[in-house]
């Protein structure tokens, strides 16, 4: 697949089968992506991966918290505005209202997120995880650097075949991730990234987000 299909054709993976999946290739898929860019190349980037029963023991740990109405605790809080800019309100409603249309699901948005919830909690079901972490004391530049080796890693696992989901939801409880991954307190979770086979069953994975025009995004003089 050339580089413009595999950017069209990747999509978040919502529902996983249970097929396993090796290392080895997550070890190849994160080689090829950490030759990302990074602000002075520091490479800020510190990937802890959870795979098979780890995932299972933090997908059950996650699903417990959840339903005993743990409050969320995440590492990276700031970047998140108080209030979003009418027209990104508009753009995040407007994906809820699709999803839930599209799943035929009770339109009152507050039943889809809830649903969402649970379900970014299974980790989408995905046999392993893979968790993108930084310094504490590191600022947005390097949460861009982060950016860009999700997408790489995103981008790459397409060639393979495989799905992911990026999700700031599966760093909700950063201290059961610390402690099934052994990650130092130094390091803050800031993402993680669901990897694994897509079920293409599921009805989940036809809905395709929409995006703006190009002419609305870009403005080029000259
Ligand atoms: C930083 C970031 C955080 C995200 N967090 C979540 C999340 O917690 N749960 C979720 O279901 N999707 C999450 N997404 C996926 C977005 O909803 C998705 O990328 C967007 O709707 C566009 O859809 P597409 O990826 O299928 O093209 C996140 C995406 C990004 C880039």
């Amino acid at each position: 697949m050339n580089i413009i299909d595999t950017m069209k054709s990747r999509f978040t993976c919502r529902a996983f089968t249970s097929e396993p999946i090796d290392n080895e290739t997550i070890l190849s898929i994160v080689e090829a992506a950490r030759w990302a860019p990074s602000w002075g190349n520091t490479q800020p980037w510190e990937i802890f991966v959870a795979n098979g029963e780890s995932t299972d023991r933090l997908r059950k740990a996650y699903s417990e918290r959840l339903s005993n109405g743990v409050p969320v605790n995440p590492d990276i809080t700031r970047p998140l505005p108080k209030d979003w800019p009418p027209a990104l309100k508009e753009r995040s409603e407007k994906l809820m209202h699709d999803l839930a249309e599209f799943l035929g699901l009770d339109r009152n948005g507050r039943n889809v997120m809830r649903d969402l919830m649970v379900r970014n909690f299974l980790f989408f079901d995905a046999p392993a995880v893979i968790f993108l972490c930084m310094d504490r004391s590191l600022t947005p530049w390097s949460l861009f650097d982060l950016g860009a080796v999700s997408q790489s890693i995103m981008l790459i696992a397409c060639e393979y075949g495989l799905g992911t989901a990026v999700a700031v939801q599966f760093a909700s409880y950063p201290d059961l991730v610390r402690q099934e991954l052994g990650i130092p307190e130094n390091l803050s979770v800031c993402i993680g990234i669901a990897i694994g086979k897509i079920d293409t069953t599921s009805p989940q994975n036809a809905f395709r987000a929409t995006r703006r025009a190009v002419n609305e995004v870009v403005r080029i003089k000259g």
